[in-house]
C-alpha cells in the first residue's frame, strides 16, 4: 500500500513516516519545506534503512498535485502539511487560510480526479475552544478564538461536506493533544524555526544554553500550582495513531472523530521537574503574566480512540523528556547544524 503523507518532513509527518516504512508501506512524501528539512527525510530513511519518494512542492501548487498523483499509486492520504502557529495566525490571517484550507481543497480535488478518497487529517485539540470541563470528549461543543484554530475548524467540516456528498470517502479526524519527544535514535524531532513557542523545545532550548531561561506564562490559574495543564502525548504514540487509524478506515467509508491524547494532565511546573529529572539539567524559570488565548486545563479523553481505534498512548512523560532531550543535546541547532 502506498501512503501520500503531506507535510512528511514536518516534525509529526517525519516520525509518522519512519513508522509506516516500519510497517511495510511504501511512502511518498509532499512538503514545500516552508517549515522543516530536506535532512530530516534522509534521516528516516536512515532510521529505517528503507527509501521513500520526495517531492519538494506546494500544494498550492496544483498541477504539482496532479503529477505527483499521475505518477505514483496512492491508496490513501495522511494529511499534515499546514501552518501551526497560533500567534502567527492572528498576524497572518489571510496566509493561514490560503495555505490550509486552499491547500487542502486542491490535495482533495486532486485525488478526488484520481479516485483517492480515503485521508486521515491532522486536527487539534484547539477546536475544542475553551472547554467547560476535563477530560475532553469528541462529542464536546466546538469553537475557535484564533485563524489557525478557525481553519482546524473549517477543514473538518470541509471533509465532513465530502463525506455526505460522496458516501465512498473515508475520513478521519484525529484531534491532536500536545505532542512532544522524538524518535528514539535521537536523529529527528522538533525543530522550531527562531524562538519556540511551545513548551517543550523552549525548555530543550534552555537546557542546551540557548535561551536563558523559561518564561511561565501564569501561576494563578485554577490547577493544582497554579500553571496550565496540558496533555502532553508523545510524538512516536500519536505517529502510531495514525498508523490505527489507516488500518481502520480500510473499506470503511463514512467520518470518524478521535482525540490522541494520553487522558493525563500536567502543569508546566511539572514538566520543569520531570524535564529537570531525565535531562540533569537545571532549568531556571521566571513566573510571567498569563499568555492570551490560553486556557488553563486541557486534557483528553482517550477512550474513542482505544476502543474504537484498539490505540492508547505507551510512552509516559519521562520517556518523552528523555527523548526530546536526546534530540536537542544531539543536534543543538536542528537539522541545521550539518
Ligand atoms: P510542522 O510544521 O513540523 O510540519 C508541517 C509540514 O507541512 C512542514 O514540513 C511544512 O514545510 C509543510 N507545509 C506547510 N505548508 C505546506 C504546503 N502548502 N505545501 C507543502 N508542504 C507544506 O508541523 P507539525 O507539528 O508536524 O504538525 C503537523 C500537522 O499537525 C499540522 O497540520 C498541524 O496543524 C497539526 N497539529 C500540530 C500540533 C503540534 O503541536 N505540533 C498539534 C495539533 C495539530
Ligand atoms: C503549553 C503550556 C503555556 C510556552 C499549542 C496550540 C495548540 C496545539 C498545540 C496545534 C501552556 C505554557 C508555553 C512557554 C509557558 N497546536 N508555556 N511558557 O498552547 O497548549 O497548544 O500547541 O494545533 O493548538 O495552541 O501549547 O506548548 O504553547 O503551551 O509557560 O514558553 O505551557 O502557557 O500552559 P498549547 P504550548
Amino acid at each position: 500500500m502506498a501512503i501520500l503523507v503531506t507535510g512528511g518532513a514536518g516534525y509529526i509527518g517525519s516520525h509518522t513516516c519512519v513508522e509506516l516504512l516500519n510497517q511495510g508501506y511504501e511512502v511518498v512524501v509532499v512538503d514545500n519545506l516552508s517549515n522543516s528539512s530536506r535532512k530530516a527525510i534522509a534521516r528516516v530513511e536512515q532510521i529505517t534503512g528503507k527509501s521513500l519518494t520526495f517531492y519538494e512542492e506546494d500544494l498550492l501548487d496544483y498541477a504539482a498535485l496532479e503529477n505527483i498523483f499521475s505518477r505514483e499509486k496512492i491508496d490513501a492520504v495522511i494529511h499534515f502539511a499546514g501552518l501551526k502557529a497560533v500567534g502567527e495566525s492572528v498576524q497572518m490571517p489571510l496566509e493561514y487560510y490560503h495555505n490550509n484550507i486552499t491547500g487542502t481543497l486542491l490535495l482533495c480535488q486532486a485525488m478526488r480526479e484520481h479516485g483517492v478518497k480515503n485521508i486521515v487529517f491532522s486536527s487539534s485539540a484547539t477546536v475544542y475552544g475553551r472547554p467547560e470541563t476535563v477530560p475532553i470528549r469528541e462529542d464536546f461543543p466546538l469553537s475557535a478564538t484564533n485563524p489557525y484554530g478557525h481553519t482546524k475548524l473549517m477543514l473538518e467540516q470541509i471533509l465532513t461536506d465530502l463525506y455526505t456528498a460522496d458516501p465512498e470517502w473515508s475520513v478521519m479526524l484525529l484531534r491532536y493533544f500536545n505532542p512532544i519527544g522524538a524518535h528514539e535514535s535521537g536523529m529527528i524531532g522538533e525543530d522550531p524555526k527562531g524562538i519556540p513557542n511551545n513548551l517543550m523545545p523552549y525548555i530543550t532550548q534552555v537546557a542546551v544554553g540557548k535561551l536563558p531561561h523559561l518564561n511561565v506564562f501564569g501561576n494563578d490559574y485554577d490547577t493544582p500550582d497554579g500553571s496550565g495543564v496540558r496533555d502532553y502525548i508523545h510524538v512516536v504514540d500519536l505517529a502510531l495513531g495514525h498508523i490505527k487509524a489507516l488500518q481502520k478506515m480500510e473499506g470503511r467509508p463514512g467520518v470518524k472523530i478521535y482525540n490522541l491524547g494520553t487522558g493525563k494532565g500536567y502543569s508546566v511546573l511539572d514538566m520543569v521537574s520531570a524535564f529537570e529529572k531525565a535531562s540533569g539539567k537545571p532549568i531556571p524559570y521566571k513566573i510571567m503574566p498569563r499568555r492570551p488565548g490560553d486556557i488553563a486545563i486541557c486534557y483528553a479523553d482517550p477512550a474513542k480512540a482505544r476502543e474504537e481505534l484498539e490505540w492508547t498512548a505507551q510512552r509516559d512523560l519521562a520517556q518523552m523528556c528523555e527523548d526530546s532531550w536526546r534530540w536537542q543535546k544531539n543536534n543543538p541547532d536542528g537539522y541545521g547544524n550539518e
